[in-house]
């Protein structure tokens, strides 16, 4: 199992001693948000490999067990949050780990769908669809998420903001392209981008070892 983040926190603040005020809600904020940043760049592969399952169905079971968990923790961490009196925008960062814990499973859950939505529009929107209360619960994550967007590095921000625009909770920019749908006609898909991506990877790795000539 994947330690969380308010745990890996928690060690960080018990490992430095001097000088900062570790307790401090300032400074568990500062170390949050890179810690959430990392943990971002993690999920993002998890998304990615995604991608490697063929078929529709099988996509589609996964999205449908993945959405289960994911609103099934963030409906418990939004009644732990809200009971907490925990005020997005408004209160320092929690001190309680409770509630630590709270905070942080809806936003890593939030950027987690909100990946998938983008990469698999049609799949999510059907599940959506389907599933009134989830879309509901996620306009409630996206509201939360931005009035905490200073704990979210700027892809996240993004991210969330284009979820928004592709779900129609806010009115699309007229420049507004999911850049990942598969009917788009400018530009290509991301499928192709990511082949792409993957190429110049691979080259720079190669370029990166011993060269003939050195051996
Ligand atoms: C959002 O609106 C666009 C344009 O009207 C439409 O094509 C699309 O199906 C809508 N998406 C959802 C999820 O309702």
């Amino acid at each position: 199992m994947q330690k969380s983040i308010v745990y890996l926190l928690f060690i960080i603040q018990t490992l430095i001693c001097d000088n900062v005020d570790v307790n401090s809600p300032e400074f568990a904020e500062q170390l949050y948000i890179k810690l959430f940043k990392r943990r971002r760049a993690e999920q993002l592969e998890a998304v990615k490999s995604f991608k490697k399952i063929g078929s529709y169905e099988k996509q589609y079971s996964m999205i449908f067990l993945m959405a289960e968990k994911v609103f099934g923790t963030i409906q418990e961490s939004r009644a732990q949050i809200e009971s907490s009196g925990y005020i997005p925008g408004t209160s320092q960062f929690p001190t309680e780990v409770k509630t630590r814990e709270a905070l942080s499973n809806i936003l890593e859950n939030t950027a987690l769908f909100s990946e998938i939505i983008l990469r698999f529009p049609e799949i999510s929107t059907i599940v959506l669809k389907l599933n009134n209360n989830w879309d509901l619960l996620l306009r409630w994550c996206i509201i939360f998420c931005n009035e905490v967007h200073y704990l979210l590095d700027t892809s996240t921000v993004k991210l969330i903001n284009l979820v928004s625009q592709e779900l129609n909770h806010t009115e699309r920019d007229p420049n507004y392209i999911n850049p990942y749908r598969k009917s788009v006609s400018k530009g290509g898909n991301v499928q192709e981008e990511d082949v792409k991506v993957e190429k110049k990877r691979k080259r720079k790795e190669i370029r990166k070892g011993p060269r003939l000539t050195e051996l």
